[in-house]
């Protein structure tokens, strides 16, 4: 392969050269001077893009080693936890739920459908009990996007059930607040809107969620998110870091800063708007509701007697461009593409007009 293949997948997405030669600086040990200022700093980035002052840890796994960690240190055995279903990652949270002895309380969606505040508030209502929600802000399956996390987690915090939030998919590429939205543990990871190589996960932990991970049961070791604070303070990690994978985030951030944080969220918007439009006009409609469309993952059902695979095949062998198709159910419904982190408005015109193309839509439309 002579190119660089174009990566519109849901993750990994592209990374910049600049990150990408940030992994070969030289190694130190992370029980040093060096590394403890490097592992400070690249924290005190990452609180910046979440806007929050609680504690925030990097992990050494992908994204779901944090959404693993998020629920083994929250929940209990015959916890009841909330958790609107609407695409296969949040299936995925009930599945870990369950595993760690927890009840998830499933609010199940269509697919191409997401929850509303209504809708919570009313199974909030309904399930007395609850010890938290736990949320996917942006189900990467389907391509949906919860707009009223806001509000969710603000009534839920009055309600006094935990929000817990998987924002994988979105972190870094849509408006994402915190503290403001009182959200008590995000996970987020490093292969997505950030631009990095995957490897890395985030997980930010409020007050409250202390107080809450005090008295659940130990069943973590990797994962017991004590022992990460407890290093956290000496600037380190309880375990050996991937520090290669650290000066690569801090360089990503770096750039992002660079370029204005508010404009690279921006800039999201702006390249998903494109994309949507231009699919119209090609008759390729999306397939998520109009109020749930994700800006950084762009589904849509091909113009009738044209397969997914098809499209996403010759993408690939033709031109090596890399978009997705459906998991699961939705494998034969819709195609994906990953507008997450580096992509310039160049890259966005070469995808419609090889979409235009292999979808056999005629420039006269
Ligand atoms: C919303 C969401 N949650 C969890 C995951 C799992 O992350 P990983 O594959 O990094 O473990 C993904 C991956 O695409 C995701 O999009």
């Amino acid at each position: 392969m002579i190119m660089d293949p174009l990566l519109f997948l849901p993750g990994p997405t592209y990374v910049p050269h600049n990150v990408r030669i940030a992994q070969a600086k030289p190694l130190v040990g992370h029980r040093t001077k060096h590394f403890r200022s490097i592992y400070r700093e690249t924290v005190d980035l990452l609180k910046d893009l979440m806007y929050t002052e609680n504690d925030v840890f990097i992990l050494t796994s992908s994204g779901t080693g944090a959404v693993e960690a998020m629920i083994v240190n929250i929940v209990n055995e015959g916890d009841k936890i909330l958790v609107p279903v609407f695409g296969a990652f949040s299936e995925r949270l009930c599945e870990i739920i369950r595993i760690f002895g927890g009840t998830p309380i499933p609010l199940r969606y269509e697919y191409g459908k997401g929850p509303t505040y209504e809708d919570v508030k009313e199974a909030i209502e309904k399930n007395d009990d609850l010890k938290a929600i736990a949320i996917v802000y942006n189900d990467t399956s389907p391509g949906v996007t919860v707009r009223d996390l806001p509000k969710i987690a603000e009534y839920s915090k009055n309600e006094g059930i935990l929000v817990l939030v998987d924002a994988i998919s979105i972190f870094g590429g849509d408006k994402l607040l915190v503290d403001e939205w009182k959200i008590d543990v995000l996970v987020a990871a490093s292969q997505k809107c950030l631009a990095s190589p995957p490897g890395l996960a985030f997980i930010s932990v409020s007050n409250d969620a202390w107080n809450v991970i005090k008295s659940t049961k130990k069943r973590a070791y990797y994962f017991d998110l004590e022992k990460y604070r407890q290093f956290d303070r000496k600037n380190e990690t309880p375990f050996t870091p991937a520090i290669s994978l650290l000066y690569a985030l801090n360089e990503s951030i770096k750039t992002i800063m660079d370029i204005g944080y508010s404009e690279w969220i921006r800039n999201h918007e702006k390249r998903a708007n494109i994309i949507y439009e231009e699919l119209h006009k090609m008759g390729a409609e999306p397939f998520v509701e109009k109020d749930f469309r994700s800006n950084t993952i762009i589904s849509f059902a091909p113009p009738k007697g044209i397969k997914p695979s098809y499209v996403v095949d010759i993408m690939a062998s033709k031109y090596n461009v890399y978009l997705a198709r459906g998991m699961g159910p939705l494998s034969e419904k819709i195609v994906r593409v990953g507008n997450m982190g580096y992509i310039g408005i160049r890259e966005i015109r070469l995808l419609i007009e090889l979409l235009s193309e292999v979808m056999g839509i005629s420039k006269s439309r």
